[in-house]
């Protein structure tokens, strides 16, 4: 199938980089959130990117109204009827992906493909609730998606290699580059990540050091480009729980327990940079 409409659901962090890179290479999109300020949100941080690359002479006016004009948002799902694929990017609760599935299941016709976004949640057990698990595929990009290069493609135990070539091709013509993953909590990259940035809260709960020396240490001693604090903070603390609970309740391994401190935050409402305030202040 000739993919052109794409639909993208949830315009959270992810959500609007997805549909960002999506109407940059050409695609129609049109972005879902549960109401509409969610949206225009999303929409607004798009505008914001393409506004600072074309301040660094990167676009111009035009290629910014082109770009825009691929673009829609809406509040409803029966507007991703005619997508040729849709990329789900809600938030990391298998409830709400399997909710969200049944009813694109219902709005989108047979030929539709699907993709979920998930960290590390099961693509076969989401996938299950759908009438076409072989049509549907984990697509796991990274944050920020207009500047991270990779997508893990993660297939279900029912995905066929027509959803994988497909899906194959989508990826480059998004202009990044996939790697191949079997289904397995948290995947390849998350499985070794995220249980860094859980140890780096461990060694912060512990008083071992400040949250400012622990990222300098990682960032000029092991070279990472931000340490892992100030990482967490930006891909969202909620996020990052959701994350180490499914490692830690898949596996029963104590290794994976999440980080008290990381627990308490979110409990606190300190999500990280999305919320304004999590290891670090962003006010
Ligand atoms: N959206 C779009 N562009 C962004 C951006 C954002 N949120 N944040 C930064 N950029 C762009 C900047 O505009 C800048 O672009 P130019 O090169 O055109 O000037 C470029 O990225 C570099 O930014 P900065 O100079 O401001 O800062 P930096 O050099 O520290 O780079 C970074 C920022 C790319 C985020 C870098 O710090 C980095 O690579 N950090 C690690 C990111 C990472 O590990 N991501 C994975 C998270 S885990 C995940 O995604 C999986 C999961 O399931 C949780
Ligand atoms: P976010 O909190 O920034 O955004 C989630 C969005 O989903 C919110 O705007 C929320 O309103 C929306 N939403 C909730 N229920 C919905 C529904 N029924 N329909 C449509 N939208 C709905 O979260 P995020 O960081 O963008 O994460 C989204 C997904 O991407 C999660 O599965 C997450 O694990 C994954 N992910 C996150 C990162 C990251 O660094 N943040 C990286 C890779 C993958």
């Amino acid at each position: 199938m000739n993919i052109r409409k794409i639909g993208v659901i949830g315009a959270g962090i992810m959500g609007s980089g997805i549909a960002q890179v999506a109407a940059q290479a050409g695609f129609k999109v049109i972005l879902r959130d549960i109401n509409q300020d969610l949206v225009d949100h999303g929409l607004a941080k798009i505008r914001n990117n393409l506004e600072k690359d074309k301040s660094k002479g990167k676009r111009t006016e035009e290629g910014i109204k082109s770009i825009l004009n691929n673009l829609e948002g809406t509040v409803n799902i029966s507007d991703l009827t005619s997508c040729h694929y849709a990329i789900e990017a809600a938030v990391e609760k298998i409830s709400i992906k399997k909710e969200i599935f049944r009813e694109l299941d219902k709005a989108c016709g047979p030929e539709t493909f699907f993709a979920t976004n998930t960290s590390g949640l099961s693509v076969t057990e989401i996938a299950g609730v759908t009438g076409r698990p072989h049509k549907f595929i984990g697509m796991h990009f990274f944050n920020p998606v207009p500047v991270m290069k990779l997508v893990e493609l993660v297939k279900g135990a029912k995905t066929d290699a027509n959803t994988v070539k497909t899906t194959t091709t989508l990826i480059k013509d998004f202009g990044k580059e996939a790697i191949f993953v079997e289904e397995a909590p948290l995947f390849a990259v998350n499985r070794i990540l995220v249980p860094m940035l859980n140890e780096a809260m461990f060694v912060l709960m512990e008083g071992i050091a400040s949250a400012e020396d622990i990222d300098k240490g990682m960032h000029l001693g092991a070279n990472h480009p931000i340490g892992p604090l100030a990482l967490s903070d930006m891909v969202g603390l909620d996020t990052l729980l959701f994350v180490m609970d499914t490692l830690y309740e898949e596996t029963r391994d104590s290794k994976y327990r999440p980080c008290p401190l990381l627990r308490k935050m979110v409990r606190a409402g300190n999500l990280g940079k999305k919320t304004g305030q999590g290891f670090y202040n962003y006010s």
